[in-house]
């Protein structure tokens, strides 16, 4: 008896040591000793769309203590406040806060500028309560391509500002690009309003203006030329750098959606005219229609690799005209139209949003903005109850262990070809995550087959420690989860002020990198000593 348990302890042991010369397993190859990109440091960003302020009364969410928990969390990012209202926002520094904004200062009145301040529940819970609604509205505003102007007041300005400084992120406010003098330039006196009050207020916080300028005539009956365009933004320039407080402040632009024909063209006069005074280009990306997206298409890398063109066809335009100039993601989500319920707040949302990060920093984009942190429709990292879902997880992971450096990496199938369905992703591991050290590497890889896979790592690695960080759904083993699980621990919250600690598994050195079918995660690998990273 005692002999057989020792056996099959023995052979159990041989069983689980993960024999590297299993032909199963697909080899990964790596180039360490230098860095085919250099990011943006906030290259995961964040946006609230503009249509938050639709009723500013909604705007008081921001004061939420869990929601500011939540966005401190992925700091440092910037904070993109933007979107179709945008363009039909006013702001009045005379106009009367709304009752709600009124309590939430109220409540804090007495104590410092970021500790303490909370939004009191009963308004938290009005707010909720009344939201479905103010969607409804939004929705309907958007469906009918009719847009009201809202009027927003220091309260609003201040509310907005107060969140990000007080998450730690930079705020970055679009200034509506539809208002127009006679002769069809940018009249820019509600901006100076706005600026003039975000500097005596000391504000540091950089701009954009206007949203989709190529769907103006869509939204407003207005057409306006690239070439406009950039002039205004020219003047907005010289605007800007009338203030102390923001001559060396960021300005971004055009937010042009979708670079089809049309709107190439429209980057491109843009860009001719009012390119010399942009920080960064931006242009805004979805893979998919949120009213006709289906469970397929974010499986499918066809639809993943669609990205790839893109960001090629932008890289050229802003090559032809500013060289060298940064390209972001301004905008950017799974699905248009508000994201696709029950897939883009899911688990199955985290196949496009990990993999556009991992091909726009392959690419050299220098940011990525996620539509959107909080706000209507289905494709937020929070949902309207607060409570952060599957993508959240993955950006506070990816934050967490994903360096700035982007490195090589691929995985070819048994013929050599790229397969498209094992995608993997290589940087330096953020040298500013404690736990690990410089010249760390950060793996993260999708599977899309409907089997496991195995990953074998290079023999230069092999005999290293390896952290790993998997991520699946949690209710019913069922991609549309809107839960998620770490290494097999369901992720949530602590309270609303704590965000749980990130446990890694760690694999013994000459382990394979198992991924189950349709899976994503992470594996840090440690001591890498990759020369690119040190
Ligand atoms: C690392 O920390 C420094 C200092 O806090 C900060 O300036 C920088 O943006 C951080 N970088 C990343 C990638 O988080
Ligand atoms: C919004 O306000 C501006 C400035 O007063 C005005 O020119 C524009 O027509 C208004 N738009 C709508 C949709 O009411
Ligand atoms: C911004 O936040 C910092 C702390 O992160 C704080 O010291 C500073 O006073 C804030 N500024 C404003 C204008 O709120
Ligand atoms: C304003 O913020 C930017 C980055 O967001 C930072 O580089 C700059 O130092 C800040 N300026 C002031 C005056 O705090
Ligand atoms: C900047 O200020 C100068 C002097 O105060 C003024 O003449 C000029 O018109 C201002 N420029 C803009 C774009 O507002
Ligand atoms: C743009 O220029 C860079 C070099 O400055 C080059 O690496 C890249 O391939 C060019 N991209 C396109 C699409 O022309
Ligand atoms: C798995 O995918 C392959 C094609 O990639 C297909 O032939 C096979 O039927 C699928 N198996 C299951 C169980 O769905």
């Amino acid at each position: 008896m005692g002999e057989i348990a020792l056996l099959v302890l023995l052979l159990n042991g041989l069983l689980m040591t993960g024999d590297t010369s299993n032909e199963d397993a697909v080899a990964l190859k790596v180039k360490l000793q230098e860095a085919r990109a250099q990011l943006n440091p906030q290259f995961l960003s964040l946006t609230i769309d503009a249509s938050l302020a639709s009723d500013p009364k909604y705007i008081t969410f921001l004061g939420s203590a869990k929601l500011r928990t939540l966005a401190r969390g992925l700091s440092p990012a910037y904070l993109r406040f933007g979107g179709t209202k945008t363009d039909f926002l006013l702001f009045d520094p005379n106009t009367e806060p709304s009752l709600e904004e009124k309590l939430y200062w109220k409540s804090w009145a007495s104590s410092g500028l970021c500790e303490k301040r909370h939004l009191p529940p009963v308004v938290e819970k009005n707010l909720q309560t009344r939201w479905p609604f103010q969607e409804q509205q939004i929705l309907k505003e958007e469906l009918q391509k009719k847009y009201k102007n809202t009027t927003i007041s220091r309260s609003t300005v201040d509310l907005l500002y107060s969140f990000a400084n007080c998450s730690g992120l930079s705020l970055i406010f679009g200034l509506n690009a539809l208002l127009r003098k006679e002769n069809s330039q940018w009249d820019s006196s509600n901006a100076k309003l706005l600026l003039n009050y975000c500097a005596s207020k000391q504000y540091n916080l950089s701009w954009e203006l206007g949203n989709e300028p190529n769907s103006f005539r869509k939204k407003a009956g207005i057409y306006i030329e690239g070439s406009q365009l950039g002039q205004d933004f020219v003047q907005l320039h010289y605007l800007l750098s009338n203030y102390s407080a923001f001559r060396s402040s960021g300005l971004y632009g055009p937010d042009v959606g979708q670079p089809r024909k049309e709107t190439q063209k429209l980057l491109k006069s843009f860009l001719k005219a009012g390119g010399k005074v942009i920080s960064s280009v931006t242009w805004h990306h979805y893979y998919v229609n949120g009213r006709t997206a289906s469970e397929k298409d974010f499986l499918n890398p066809k639809v993943l690799d669609g990205l790839i063109l893109e960001i090629q066809n932008v890289f050229q335009i802003v090559n032809e005209t500013v060289p060298h100039r940064k390209v972001w993601l301004g905008e950017t989500s799974s699905a248009y139209g508000g994201g696709s319920p029950g897939l883009s707040n899911t688990y199955i949302d985290g196949f496009m949003w990990l993999d556009k990060l991992g091909v726009s920093a392959t690419l050299g984009i220098d940011t990525v903005m996620r539509q959107t942190f909080f706000g209507t429709g289905a494709y937020n990292l929070v949902d309207a109850n607060l409570e952060p879902l599957p993508d959240y997880w993955l950006s506070l992971i990816y934050k967490k262990l994903v360096g700035s450096k982007v490195l090589k990496a691929t995985v070819s199938n048994t013929d050599g070809i790229d397969d498209r369905k094992l995608r993997v992703y290589l940087h330096c591991t953020n040298s500013n995550y404690s736990k690990y050290s410089a010249g760390d590497i950060t793996l993260f890889v999708l599977n899309l087959h409907n089997d496991t896979r195995n990953l074998q790592l290079p023999s230069s690695l092999s005999s290293k420690y390896v952290d790993e960080y998997m991520l699946r759904p949690a209710e019913k083993d069922s991609l549309l989860s809107r839960t998620v699980q770490l290494n097999g621990r369901v992720l949530k919250m602590v309270d609303d002020e704590t965000l749980p600690t990130i446990t890694e598994k760690s694999l013994s050195p000459r382990s394979f990198l198992s991924l189950p079918a349709f899976s994503y995660g992470f594996f840090v690998i440690r001591d890498a000593k990759a020369a690119a990273c040190i």
